[in-house]
């Protein structure tokens, strides 16, 4: 592998990170480097072979275990969010899964931020519990709930901040204290931010997963995770949960996956204005009861994201004081937004989740929106024609 000289270790500007690769002679000058689609690796003679077999971890044997290719955008994204180490994975599911299994074992206790993505709630809820795992859902925008949940067997608080659908925020610090004190783990959901807008281990926390699907990604053509976190508790998910439970990252998507990494500090810049515009714009339809973006000075935890945050991404959710039916034609005028559940690509999405047949009449229709790439003044433009649609009805 290409090791980094002094200056490259030094350099801290993201911009750089993503895309400078150190000359490397084994690959002709390749600039970008070859796909090691390999599943093994083999070696010239035994005892070249028992060399490796002893020190496993870190040599390229076997793909389910270390792959060049990989390896490359672990590096690179360990620079990124300033951990020591990464290790990607074939989903952001199957991050965070790996990363929960090796912190817990039977009779531990998890502090849970009620409104984390369900998935990452239901592993909890449907498979650990079938281990002696139990855990407790708590509003994670109030510290106080999270230190009043904490039971002599907490072993892992895990946070999403800011959540991804009503995009409340989590003292982070005040979190990785607590969980030092009484001797637990910390692992949060980084993917709303990416590495360019907040960086948690600097925070105090333990390990950060992000589904690289999203914005690492950045073109809505893969599916991918990573976790981030000491090399101390990396080595210990390299020498088992990654490698038994298997769900590792292909070659060919690490080197999608580089691809779009080359652009995520201009893509995320784009993304927060372009965000923010469409944003404020919101706030002032008569239509819209609330705008959750905690980039907003009207969101109550604004304060907490300019101490913790850099920015901010694109996704956030509204509250459309309008009946299901309007919230619907309204979804349906907007010529820019493709309806889906993802986000972190180039093209603006909408997700609104089904209405439950016992929504109470008069009651808020939330609505989440993805911002893409395309010109915030004509998302703007064809939102007012919306807007001005279903007050005629
Ligand atoms: C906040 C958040 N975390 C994790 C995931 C899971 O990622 P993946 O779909 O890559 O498994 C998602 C997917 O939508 C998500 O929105």
């Amino acid at each position: 592998m290409v090791t980094l000289n002094e200056h490259e270790k030094a350099s801290r500007s993201t911009e750089t990170i993503v895309v400078h690769d150190a000359q490397d002679d084994r690959h002709y000058g390749a600039v970008a480097m070859p796909i090691y689609q390999n599943s093994v690796f083999t070696f010239p003679t035994q005892q070249s072979f028992e060399e490796a077999m002893l020190d496993n971890r870190d040599h390229f044997m076997y793909t389910r275990g270390n792959n060049p290719s990989v390896r490359q955008l672990e590096e690179r994204l360990a620079r990124l969010e300033g951990g020591e180490q990464a290790r990607c994975f074939a989903s952001g599911m199957a991050a965070i899964s790996t990363a929960v299994i090796s912190l817990v074992r039977s009779g531990d206790h998890i502090i849970c931020v009620d409104q984390a993505y369900g998935p990452a709630k239901d592993l909890m809820t449907s498979i650990l519990t079938r281990f002696g795992v139990e855990t407790t859902y708590v509003n994670g925008a109030s510290f106080e709930r999270i230190a009043e949940a904490v039971k002599p067997n907490t072993k892992l608080l895990y946070l999403e901040s800011p959540t991804s659908m009503r995009f409340e925020l989590q003292d982070l610090p005040r979190c990785a204290e607590l969980a030092k004190q009484i001797g637990a783990y910390t692992v949060i959901d980084n993917t709303w931010a990416s590495p360019i807008y907040q960086n948690p281990l600097q925070l105090g926390i333990d390990l950060v997963v992000h589904s690289v699907t999203k914005y690492i990604g950045g073109h809505s053509d893969l599916v991918g995770g990573v976790i981030i976190g000491s090399k101390q508790l990396l080595h210990k998910i390299n020498g088992c949960e990654l490698v038994l439970l298997g769900g590792i990252m292909q070659p060919s998507t690490a080197a999608q996956v580089m691809r779009g990494l080359r652009t995520l500090p201009l893509r995320m810049e784009k993304l927060q204005q372009n965000g923010l515009a469409v944003a404020r714009f919101l706030e002032t339809e008569a239509s819209v009861a609330k705008v959750n973006h905690p980039g907003l000075p009207s969101h109550p935890q604004h304060e907490l994201f300019n101490r913790q945050m850099k920015g901010g991404g694109s996704l956030f959710s509204v509250e459309l004081a309008v009946t299901v039916d309007q919230a619907r034609t309204w979804a349906d005028s907007l010529e820019y937004f493709r309806k889906g559940f993802s986000w972190g690509g180039y093209e603006s999405l909408l997700y609104m989740p089904i209405q439950s047949p016992d929504t109470e009449a008069g009651e808020n229709v939330l609505i989440r929106l993805y911002i893409g790439l395309e010109d915030p003044e004509d998302i703007i433009r064809n939102m007012r024609d919306a807007f001005a649609r279903i007050a005629k009805k």
